[in-house]
């Protein structure tokens, strides 16, 4: 534990990094319903993809549940940031519940997209990872089969000849880099498939993965602060890789990293998923502080001033 002796250590802090507007959104949409209608307050998935958030919001008051049979009619169900299948909106609202919606309004721009699309007569290819809350979300905007999802350019290359109009849209929190081939891999499959004028990935993202690829050049570890479940915590780790660290891990926060790892490493990245509290990447360089001794290295490739109103603060 101790640092005497060891080499110094360089850490490459990418910015921006950590909370995006969605995130800062959603968790302040679940504090001002606790204090608007007291605990419990319902929450219809994890509120974000983050274990120390889900924590901390449980400790005052706010309970998460996967399905809203178990809430009862008078107390209020916050949606998640990642949004949610018009039926389980239209659930929330046969059940009489006080539905508060912190879908990112990014996220929303998607589910908007694909309605107009399904209205429109055209069948919608959705780029995206099976399973993910938001992609269930995204798929729920339509009805079943009107969405096919896509996950690799083997799933483009095995879609069958798709007959009427064809558009596509994205999850929002994809590689941007891999998101470009698949979307040049369905262009060259259906020339006529129409899109967004600019791709679904939102500008958390694409930021996001951008101070990393600057970031991870000459690092021998490059450590991404984030939960496991959280998808652009995972793309920032692949990025890391992709951008020429030598190794680069997730990690939920500094109890969770295997120390041995720092062995040997003179070079270290880091940064933070879009759901990470800042607070973990703090503890974090303070637990690296007490084993080498740190030169900070600020890698700033944007600034961010995005904030978004809580639907609560619009309502009142
Ligand atoms: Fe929204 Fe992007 Fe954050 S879609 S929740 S701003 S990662």
């Amino acid at each position: 534990k101790t640092r005497a002796g060891k080499p110094p250590l360089t850490v490459r802090l990418a910015s921006p990094r950590g909370f995006c507007a969605g995130v800062e959104r959603a968790i302040r949409t679940v504090e001002e319903a606790l204090a608007l209608h007291g605990a419990p307050v319902y929450v219809r998935h994890e509120i974000v993809h983050n274990t120390h958030v889900v924590a901390r919001l449980s400790a005052m008051g706010a309970v998460f549940v996967e399905n809203l049979e178990t809430v009862p009619k008078d107390r209020p169900v916050v949606f998640s940031a990642h949004g949610a299948p018009q039926s389980a909106h239209m659930d929330a609202s046969a059940r009489g519940l006080i539905k508060i919606d912190a879908t990112c309004p990014l996220v929303l721009k998607v589910h908007n997209q694909i309605r107009r699309h399904d209205m429109a007569g055209r069948t919608v290819i959705l780029i995206g990872h099976r399973n993910h809350p938001e992609v269930m979300g995204s798929m729920g905007q339509a009805p079943d089969g009107a969405v096919i999802l896509v996950e690799t350019l083997a799933d483009v290359a095995a879609l069958p000849c798709l007959r009427g109009p064809l558009a596509y849209s994205t999850q929002t929190t994809l590689s941007v880099d891999e998101t470009k081939d698949m979307i040049a891999a369905l262009k060259a499959r259906f020339p006529d498939i129409a899109g967004p004028a600019r791709e679904d990935i939102c500008y958390a993202t694409s930021n996001r993965q951008d101070a990393v690829k600057a970031a991870a050049k000459e690092c021998d570890l490059f450590v991404v602060i984030g939960s496991a479940t959280s998808s652009n915590s995972t793309r920032l780790v692949e990025t890391a890789k992709i951008a020429g660290a030598a190794d680069a891990a997730l990690v939920e926060d500094a109890g969770k990293f295997d120390w041995a790892r720092l062995e040997g490493v003179t070079t270290l990245g880091l940064s933070a998923g879009a759901s990470a509290p800042e607070s973990l990447v703090e503890e974090f360089l303070t637990a690296l502080a007490a084993r080498r001794k740190l030169r900070l290295d600020h890698i700033e490739t944007a600034r961010e001033n995005v904030v978004f109103n809580t639907p609560l603060r619009l309502a009142s």
